[in-house]
């Protein structure tokens, strides 16, 4: 898709990613709807932009149903304005690393809440104001693929949301519509806590910048790519994964010691 002059609707945009990616896109000459759950951060993230674009912004929790509808309601306003919506990228996320011991039931519904019920609820909602042509782009992550100790709920809902990714880019096949899917590795954001990034360190895992993966994006949406996993060997660990699980896990059980360390489980 030709991105001049389209209007993209971003979640997350307040987190590492999301202000990258909205850097990106007005500099590819975008005109946004930024979601996010604070105003002042809203505000300020449209203040550090250039002011070639112009913004809108609708301060909303996604990990709640009024949070959802009432970003749909601003948009089905957006569009009686005249202001059609061309792209919607999901990128809120959020998760804990953790053993699933350790978890309290509420941050594993807030995490099915925003990585995957929220996105589905969206899609379905936008698909009443989309444009035609119309883009929805769901960032995943490289554990949608791969099942990773400390992230299993994480790891559930992005490989939930890539399947949910496919088979909504079937369902709307030749419609004008479509949903695409873009799978960060580790990234250089906020998501990441002190022990993630240490560990990430230590088992010499590549983290790309938010800058970097925002560039992805973008090629996804001007390419049309349906699938695109970011970083290398991380592409080959999904296959490997989907091919011979076996060898992955057990180069996942020599990490064990350092995923212990930095999660100082005693259970284990
Ligand atoms: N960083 C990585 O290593 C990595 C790797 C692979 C995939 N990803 C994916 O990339 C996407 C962006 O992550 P990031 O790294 O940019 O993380 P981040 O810096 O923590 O930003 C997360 C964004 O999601 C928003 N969000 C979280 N819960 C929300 C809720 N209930 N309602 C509305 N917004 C909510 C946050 O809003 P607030 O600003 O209001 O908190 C923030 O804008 C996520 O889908 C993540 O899973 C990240």
């Amino acid at each position: 898709m030709k991105l001049k002059d389209k209007r993209v609707l971003l979640t997350g945009a307040t987190g590492g990613i999301g202000r990258a990616l909205s850097l990106a896109l007005v500099e590819a000459g975008c005109h946004l709807i930024l979601v996010g759950r604070e105003q002042a951060k809203l505000d300020q993230l449209i203040d550090d932009l250039p002011h070639s674009s112009n913004y809108l912004s609708i301060a909303a929790d996604i990990g709640c149903a009024e949070g959802i509808k009432a970003v749909d309601k601003e948009c089905q306003l957006y569009i009686q304005e005249g202001i059609p919506i061309d792209i919607v990228i999901n990128n809120a996320g959020c998760n804990t690393f953790d053993y699933l011991t350790q978890r309290t039931l509420t941050s594993i519904e807030q995490e099915i809440a925003v990585n995957i019920s929220a996105p589905m609820q969206l899609t379905k909602l936008s698909l009443t104001w989309l444009s035609y042509p119309g883009i929805i782009l769901n960032i995943g992550s490289t554990f949608a693929a791969i099942g990773y100790p400390g992230y299993a709920t994480y790891c559930a809902t992005k490989a939930a949301l890539h399947r949910f990714s496919e088979a909504m880019q079937r369902e709307l096949k030749d419609t004008g519509r479509q949903v695409l899917f873009v799978a960060p590795r580790a990234t250089d954001t906020d998501l990441n806590d002190q022990r993630v990034t240490a560990l990430n360190k230590k088992l010499g895992n590549s983290t790309d910048s938010p800058k970097a993966v925002a560039k992805q994006i973008l090629k996804t949406l001007q390419t049309e790519q349906k699938v695109c996993w970011i970083g290398w060997p991380e592409k080959l660990f999904v296959r490997i994964n989907q091919l011979f699980p076996s060898l992955v896990a057990s180069s996942i059980h020599k990490q064990k010691k350092h995923l212990n360390k930095s999660l100082s489980d005693i259970n284990e």
